[in-house]
């Protein structure tokens, strides 16, 4: 959710603190801050309401000189967006930034009755019981994990205090930090992304680790103070790739260029020839492909789309498999059964969203196997699965997912044909999803350079409307949910998935003139089906567009007709130019594209 960065060395603390936080802004853009040290062991703190921006605009009447300091970008969780909420927080000789949650404050609070609190955060409680314990010839490091001991929740920590110049304390449980390692200079980020540019060389702290940061490196130790031996891993990713390259949005740019991600996602696992798919990364042996009957796939939002989308795929490529798709925030919680014949698929392109990660751990403990579908290399999700792959979509900036979830989709349908050969599928059914993902790369930048007039068009005449309803059935189901997704989320229209057949069960109740709704149809052996929800609603007076690859006569307000000769993964090409649709509905209406209000990219508190 909130972005850390920390600096220590020779540079100007304050330029690579807010050049960092303009690159972690979209996980959190309610409020910002910096604090840094200056070369008399002064501190100097600035925090600002509302995005980087301002922050900058308040750093020009107040420079900052030091060359050691923590900044923070934050989306609210404990207390309003003010200015006093926002981090770093400064209680007595701490200064601190914070990502998390801490369960416990109340409790810490109402027992550190020497301190006036002057926020409602849950962060300020944790600076006060570092600084409570930080007295009579107790170092820093030592009173970060006393303190940290006391404290239930999750957290990923930078603190610094003027009586210890020099040094930054780190810690993470459940939040991700990671260290860069320069020369004479080292970095703390919530996000590689942050680093790029700097080094590539970065300590991933694990979970309950507590490092202390110098301008000469970092040493980790467990919060028992023991000394581990962490090496240092090498980041991946460009500059380029966290730049919008010539694209007023970074959706858009992601949209653009997913026939270029997928191309990644795709190298080297299909083999059109022998009409074969291969995964590497889940390292499963034949026995054990053999031996999966059932697949749980979790994931939250765009991920658990894909999921759902993928989970048709693997039922039509794998004949004895059943699959079960859940929402990570609600499985994590359930009473768990899972067959020992499963395997799990955990989904996300963070590889930080702490539902996901939590059901991750809860099914490790019944000992089923889960296998990673993960975007972000070297994120906690992509650490701790026992196997995985990953989807090569590179850095995704804007806050709603797109290539992603292409990615993802196609990700687990690789895997679906990988273990379909174990499971007596049908060879020719495999060949074709496989020449169909050879060429659905060029297929979808066809489709999106042919289409995008028109869906600028399409979404300026539909950009005034209040609400919106996606249908779609069978593989066009999980596209209607991701559809409607995208538009809330961006354009703030209430949108909402439907499967056509359960049209008449509710939905149908809603169609009026502050509706309009959008019908994915595909050409297959449902089609006449799908057109009968169409014409119920046309019959009701509703505004209908269809997204269709069917060459046959349909009535409606606007037809997208594609044509392609993808056949089986039209939901994913058809899913491209809902992305654009939304995009340009959320652009007419003058809304933040990259950073819609109230969301965050890396959900990684509950
Ligand atoms: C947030 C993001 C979504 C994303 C979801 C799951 O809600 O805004 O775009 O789909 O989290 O994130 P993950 O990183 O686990 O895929």
């Amino acid at each position: 959710m909130c972005g850390i960065v920390g600096y220590v060395g020779g540079k100007k603390a304050q330029d690579v603190l807010v050049g960092g936080l303009r690159r972690l802004e979209y996980r959190g853009y309610d409020s910002a801050g910096i604090a840094t040290l200056d070369d008399d062991d002064k501190a100097h703190l600035t925090r600002s309401v509302g995005k980087i921006a301002e922050l900058s605009k308040a750093l020009e009447s107040e420079p900052q000189t030091g060359h050691l300091g923590i900044g923070h970008t934050r989306w609210a969780t404990h207390g309003g967006v003010t200015e006093t909420n926002a981090h770093p927080h400064h209680v007595g000789n701490i200064y601190m930034v914070h990502n998390g949650i801490i369960e416990n404050y109340k409790e810490i609070k109402a027992e550190l009755k020497d301190y006036d609190f002057a926020s409602d955060t849950d962060t300020e409680v944790l600076a006060a019981l570092i600084d409570s314990n930080y007295k009579d010839g107790v170092s820093l490091k030592d009173a970060v994990a006393k303190s940290l001991k006391r404290i239930r929740g999750t957290y990923g920590i930078a603190v610094f205090s003027p009586k210890e110049p020099g040094t930054i304390i780190v810690a993470r449980l459940g939040s991700p930090l990671i260290i860069g390692l320069g020369k004479d200079e080292t970095l703390i980020a919530s996000d590689a992304s942050a680093l790029l540019g700097y080094t590539r060389e970065a300590i991933y702290l694990n979970d309950g680790e507590l490092a202390v940061c110098t301008d000469k490196g970092a040493e980790v130790f467990t919060l028992g103070l023991k000394h581990l031996d962490s090496k240092p891993e090498t980041i991946e990713g460009d500059l380029a790739q966290i730049q919008k390259g010539g694209y007023d949005h970074f959706l858009l740019k992601e949209i653009m260029e997913q026939a270029t991600t997928l191309h990644n996602t795709l190298s080297g696992r299909i083999d059109p020839k022998a009409g074969k798919m291969h995964l590497g990364g889940p390292n499963l042996t034949e026995k054990e492909m053999r031996d999966i009957h059932h697949v749980v796939i979790v994931g939250c939002g765009t991920a658990y789309y894909a999921g759902l989308l993928a989970s048709y795929y693997m039922e039509q490529l794998v004949p004895d498999l059943t699959t079960e798709v859940v929402i990570a925030s609600e499985y994590r919680y359930r009473s768990l059964h899972l067959p020992k014949d499963s395997v799990a698929l955990i989904v996300s392109q963070s590889g930080e969203t702490a539902d996901t990660l939590a059901c991750l751990r809860e099914i490790k403990k019944r000992g089923v196997k889960t296998l990673g579908i993960v975007n972000v290399v070297g994120s906690t999700i992509a650490r701790e699965v026992d196997g995985g792959t990953y989807v090569h979509a590179g850095p995704e900036i804007s806050v709603a997912s797109t290539k992603a979830f292409t990615a993802q989709v196609v990700a687990m349908l690789m895997f679906a044909g990988m273990i379909a050969e174990y499971h007596g599928g049908d060879p020719k059914l495999i060949a074709e999803f496989t020449r169909e993902l050879e060429i659905l790369p060029k297929e979808i930048e066809k489709v999106l350079n042919d289409n995008h007039d028109t869906m600028k068009s399409l979404a300026k005449k539909y950009s005034k409307f209040d609400h919106a309803l996606y249908l779609g059935r069978d593989t066009a189901f999980p596209i209607a949910l991701e559809g409607a997704l995208k538009l809330k989320e961006i354009s703030y229209i209430h949108a909402e998935g439907y499967a056509s057949g359960e049209l008449k069960h509710g939905p149908i109740a809603l169609v009026d003139d502050r509706f309009f709704e959008v019908f994915t149809i595909l050409d297959n052996w449902l089609f006449d089906k799908s057109c009968g929800g169409l014409h119920e609603v046309r019959a009701r007076g509703g505004k209908t567009i269809v997204l269709t690859n069917s060459k046959a006569d349909i009535e409606a307000d606007d037809i997208i007709r594609i044509e392609s000769p993808i056949k089986l993964l039209t939901p994913i090409l058809l899913n491209t130019l809902q992305q654009l649709f939304a995009y340009y509905v959320a652009v007419n209406r003058g809304n933040d594209v990259d950073q819609p209000r109230n969301l965050a990219k890396s959900v990684t508190v509950e």
